[in-house]
């Protein structure tokens, strides 16, 4: 794992949007992979500053709460429309799991199929939940994990009510890419901020295991962890 240190999460979110133009750019046909949330936001942010529009039509979202039509305030389809489609200028189309064609019990199937056909994605953004969770693998899902749908741990519902006008309402199911499926990604950027996060992140580079997600990933052969946490 490359680890790239820095001063701010402003100069991370800065590196981070340079990294993946960087990462689109050298396979420009195959499709780009997102993530959400506050961390991506700043990513995103930086991104438009650029300029930069992928030249790629397709985007795969890692995960989605379960339950919320698209349309919602919170939904990542629609925060991906907002802050990558509309902010980026871009007309592709996001494959979210658990929206659209991937919604009902075979869409995660149906989603897994799509990422093997038009994949491998050139470039996948990753975040850390505060217990250490890529995407939706809560600590202790398999390593060989597909697309699926999968409960979240309190304290991951606890952590993102901060982004809902009303707290009650975040769902206690998502749909989640499997940590196989994301591993698959040509070069993962995964992009760690907050003192909340560095319990997590130092279990998982100095004692991963099994209850630590990101142990499936810290070997994959091109992988940049952007961080002002001590590693
Ligand atoms: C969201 C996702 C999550 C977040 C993580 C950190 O698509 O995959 O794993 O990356 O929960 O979220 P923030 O950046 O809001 O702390």
């Amino acid at each position: 794992m490359k680890i790239i240190r820095v001063a701010t999460a402003e100069q991370g979110a800065e590196i981070a949007a340079e990294l993946f133009v960087e990462a689109a750019d050298s396979y420009p046909r195959d499709p780009v992979g997102l993530a959400t949330g506050g961390t991506m936001a700043g990513v995103y942010r930086h991104l438009a500053k650029t300029g930069f529009t992928p030249r790629c039509s397709e985007a795969f979202a890692l995960d989605e709460y379960f339950g919320i039509p698209d349309t919602h305030e919170n939904s990542y389809a629609n925060e991906l429309n907002r802050e990558f489609s509309k902010g980026l200028g871009w007309n592709g189309t996001i494959h979210t799991p658990g929206q659209g064609p991937y919604a009902g019990l075979h869409g995660p199937e149906k989603f897994e199929q799509t990422i093997q056909e038009l994949g491998p994605l050139s470039v996948q953004l990753l975040g850390l939940g505060v217990n250490g969770h890529i995407a939706f693998n809560e600590p202790g899902s398999p390593f060989d994990s597909k697309t699926r749908v999968v409960d979240l741990e309190p304290s991951t519902i606890q952590a993102n009510s901060v982004y809902f006008a009303d707290p009650a309402e975040v769902p206690n199911q998502a749909t989640s890419q499997g940590l196989a499926t994301i591993a698959q990604a040509k070069k993962l950027i995964l992009i760690v901020f907050g003192s909340a996060k560095q319990a997590a992140l130092t279990k998982a580079l100095h004692s991963p295991d099994e209850t630590t997600p990101l142990a499936a990933l810290n070997q994959h052969s091109n992988i940049t962890l952007i961080t002002y946490l001590e590693t």
